[in-house]
């Protein structure tokens, strides 16, 4: 049987089409390139059990070409649907981006599993879909629920067409909520930005808001090994599961200080007034993982050797360049 991956191309796609490599499995993986690269897939495309399209699943035809023709050769038995726009602005910008990446894209997987009969589906869901309730508890049976951005709206509506899918024709869905992930072949978010900031303004660093957002990180090697451990061990038929490092997070000014030791010491950094980076971006956090380290799972890095990491990681992909 093959594993489709959409989105595969990009950062936390490209990651887990190596780890199932790894475990043995057949990896089928579609994107249209709009925001992942080529370039990501280099480690895994000389892999004989690796096949890649390029196909925009928003255009339901062409998805459905592309897939039945994978379905065909060897049949999907599982779709982990990761392609969205990741780009919180850009939907603030033109909500259409997250109609159109996010949400049509899941539909349009859930139209074609229906039809083709394809049992399971994983979807990175997020910690948007929660919305701004300051140091309050978010869980994963009592939500609130309350998106603050598009990019969260879609995801939870994407999410209720899953659940409701399950009454009809899925077998298994996992939800996954993930926080904010940081590793490489890194795509976009706050490492990434400062690096590339310094890099054209080396003395001095802008940083969008008061630098006092607190968010709590994952480095992309225990989102990886938590996703296949809920694959492994859930076994409700909607599984829905907050994943994320078990502390209260760092600040963005904690985020900045570590990026300019390593990239610029002795630069300057100037923050603005805002309480948040953009509209969209939730200022402060608290997550539970109380359910994922009930079924056994606990993060190897807190969000202070997630972020320390990921800074040596994301600076060695930006000065390789
Ligand atoms: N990285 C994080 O911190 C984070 C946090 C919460 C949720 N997520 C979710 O995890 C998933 C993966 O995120 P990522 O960080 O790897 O983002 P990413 O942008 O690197 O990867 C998303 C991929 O989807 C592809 N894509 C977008 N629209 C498409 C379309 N219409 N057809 C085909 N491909 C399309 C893009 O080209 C890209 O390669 C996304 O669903 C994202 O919303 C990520």
């Amino acid at each position: 049987v093959t594993i489709l991956i959409t989105g595969v191309a990009g950062f936390v796609g490209c990651n887990l089409a190596q780890a199932f490599l790894k475990q043995g499995e057949t990896v089928a993986g579609f994107d249209n390139l709009s925001r992942g690269r080529l370039q990501n897939l280099a480690i895994v495309s000389t892999a004989q059990r690796f096949s890649f399209v390029q196909v925009d699943l928003a255009e339901i035809e062409d998805y459905g070409r592309a897939l039945r023709h994978v379905h065909d050769r060897n049949p999907v038995s599982e779709i982990w649907h990761l392609a969205a726009n990741s780009d919180i602005p850009a939907g603030t910008a033109d909500p259409a981006v997250d109609m159109r990446d996010t949400f049509l894209t899941t539909f349009n997987t859930l139209r074609l599993m229906k039809e083709l009969k394809i049992p399971t589906l994983a979807f990175s869901s997020s910690s948007a879909v929660y919305g701004d309730h300051g140091d309050g508890m978010l869980n994963e049976v009592s939500g609130p629920l309350l998106p603050i951005s598009n990019y969260g709206a879609m995801k939870l509506a994407s999410e209720a067409c899953i659940s409701a899918a399950v009454e009809e024709f899925l077998t298994h869905a996992h939800i996954f909520r993930f926080p904010n992930v940081l590793g490489v072949p890194a795509t976009h978010g706050v490492i990434l930005d400062f690096v590339r900031r310094l890099r054209t303004t080396p003395d001095c660093l802008t940083v969008l808001g008061n630098g006092n957002q607190q968010k709590s990180y994952l480095h992309i090697d225990d989102l990886i090994e938590a996703m296949l451990f809920i694959r492994q061990r859930a076994s409700d038929r909607r599984s829905v599961f907050n994943i994320a490092a078990d502390d209260a997070g760092v600040t963005v000014r904690f985020i900045a200080e570590e990026v300019l030791g390593v990239v610029a010491p002795g630069a300057r950094i100037v923050y603005g007034k805002e309480d948040r980076g953009w509209v969209g971006d939730v200022p402060r956090f608290r997550y539970s993982i109380a359910k994922l380290r009930a079924l056994g799972w606990q993060p190897r890095m807190d969000s202070v050797e997630a972020v320390r990491k990921a800074v040596s990681e994301i600076a060695n992909q930006e000065l390789s360049k």
